[in-house]
């Protein structure tokens, strides 16, 4: 059971952790959700890939969703026991035949993503040439201005495009169409080309489907520039809907993972020393902190109880715990110049990629966990004008 406490600094007034903490705020899930419910006429798939934790799993399937993207068995399975009444959308292009039996017999997943004909004839042979499916063809789409594009990996182009969504459209059931403009996409303009694209592909393929995910990609205001009102990115797609060749009861979903877990979490670390303006953290790279090593993200952070500290500003970049060089975040963060060892730092909305991709590489990688009431850092969803986290919820 997580221990609840007003805020970063209510926590520290009885504790100085020596590990870092990961600390949940599950109202801003539910928040999220409810955002997209009030602005996006579709329904929402969350992408559990995000953020596996069971307590935001189940925040999310709380505020209304009941579909979940999974990339593996391992996402199967806990899903399959941890929310009843799940359904579930394999949507990683390309799968194991040994994940697709087990996911198929085992766990009664019955929805699939391919984007090549050898992976449609892959689901067929070992579902051996099952009726039920409901195949949604990934497309690639054009993910220019989004941070963490994916399209080099997957998404059909082209002819081959065409030709696969004719033969999914005589081989599986339903016939769905996804594509992804990649993760942190800032531009929303991108999600009506990616609808207007798919649109002529499905045309020049003679079908028509019965389903649209326009994936995930829903960028989060981390730092000035980011997107902070997200009401552009459903008026783009909706425009876009009226191009696609869709059964009249055609369903239309969204498949959201950052979006709706980068909020539920921040995280305290500890200054062990301070060099210059280098801070050497309890946490980085090989932790929840990953993207901001390896992505050079830069999440809000802010010194702890650094109320009533005149200091100017400056920024600083972080050193985490590994021996390793890389483990390194270049930031800039900015914090107030009289930072020292000793003093705790809140990160703010590291949710999405964060504790999913730590290791206990080092030794590292033990997080002590509680819950805060007091608002995040910015927020897509709400005016949150404070800087510092001080504002309960009512
Ligand atoms: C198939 C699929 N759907 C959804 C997502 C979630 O994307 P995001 O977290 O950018 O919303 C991803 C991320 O990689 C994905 O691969």
């Amino acid at each position: 059971m997580r221990q609840s406490f007003l805020s970063a600094e209510a926590f520290l007034d009885i504790r100085r952790p020596v590990d870092p903490v990961r600390c949940f705020r599950p109202f801003a899930a539910s928040r999220a959700v409810q955002w997209f419910h009030d602005h996006f006429s579709g329904s929402l798939i969350y992408a559990v890939k995000a953020n596996m934790d069971k307590e935001v799993i189940s925040t999310i399937a709380s505020a209304g969703v009941s579909r979940f993207d999974v990339a593996s068995l391992t996402e199967v399975d806990l899903l399959y026991h941890h929310v009843s009444e799940a359904t579930l959308f394999y949507m990683n292009p390309v799968k194991s035949r040994a994940h697709i039996r087990a996911a198929y017999f085992d766990y009664g997943v019955r929805r699939f993503s391919v984007d090549h004909i050898e992976e449609v004839e892959k689901i067929l042979e070992v579902t051996e040439e099952a009726k039920d499916l409901t195949l949604f063809v990934r497309l690639h789409c054009n993910d220019a201005g989004s941070v963490l594009p994916l399209g080099k990996k997957y998404g059909a182009e082209g002819e081959m495009a065409v030709e696969l969504l004719q033969f999914v459209r005589a081989k599986a059931e339903r016939l769905g169409v996804t594509f992804h403009v990649g993760s942190q996409a800032l531009q929303p303009q991108r999600y009506g080309e990616a609808i207007c694209h798919a649109a002529e592909l499905v045309r020049r393929a003679g079908v028509v489907a019965e389903l649209l995910n326009v994936g995930g990609g829903f960028p989060v205001y981390y730092k000035p520039g980011d997107p902070q009102d997200l009401g552009l990115y459903p008026e783009f797609i909706e425009t876009a809907l009226n191009e696609m060749p869709m059964v009249h009861d055609g369903e239309v979903f969204a498949e959201p993972g950052r979006a709706l877990s980068a909020e539920v979490e921040s995280l305290i670390v500890r200054v062990d020393a301070r060099r210059g303006n280098e801070l050497f953290i309890n946490d980085g790279g090989y932790g929840v902190l990953f993207d901001a090593a390896n992505c050079d993200w830069v999440f809000p952070v802010r010194l702890i109880g650094d109320e009533g500290r005149a200091d100017n500003f400056v920024p600083f970049h972080f050193w985490g715990p590994t021996c390793d060089a890389a483990d390194q975040m270049k930031g800039p963060f900015l914090l107030p110049d009289g930072i020292a060892e000793g003093d705790y730092i809140e990160i703010h909305k590291t949710g999405a990629y964060g504790n999913v991709m730590a290791s206990g590489f080092n030794g590292f990688g033990i997080y002590e966990e509680i819950h805060l009431e007091d608002e995040v850092m910015f927020s897509n969803y709400a005016d949150v004008s404070t800087a510092g986290g001080l504002q309960k919820i009512s």
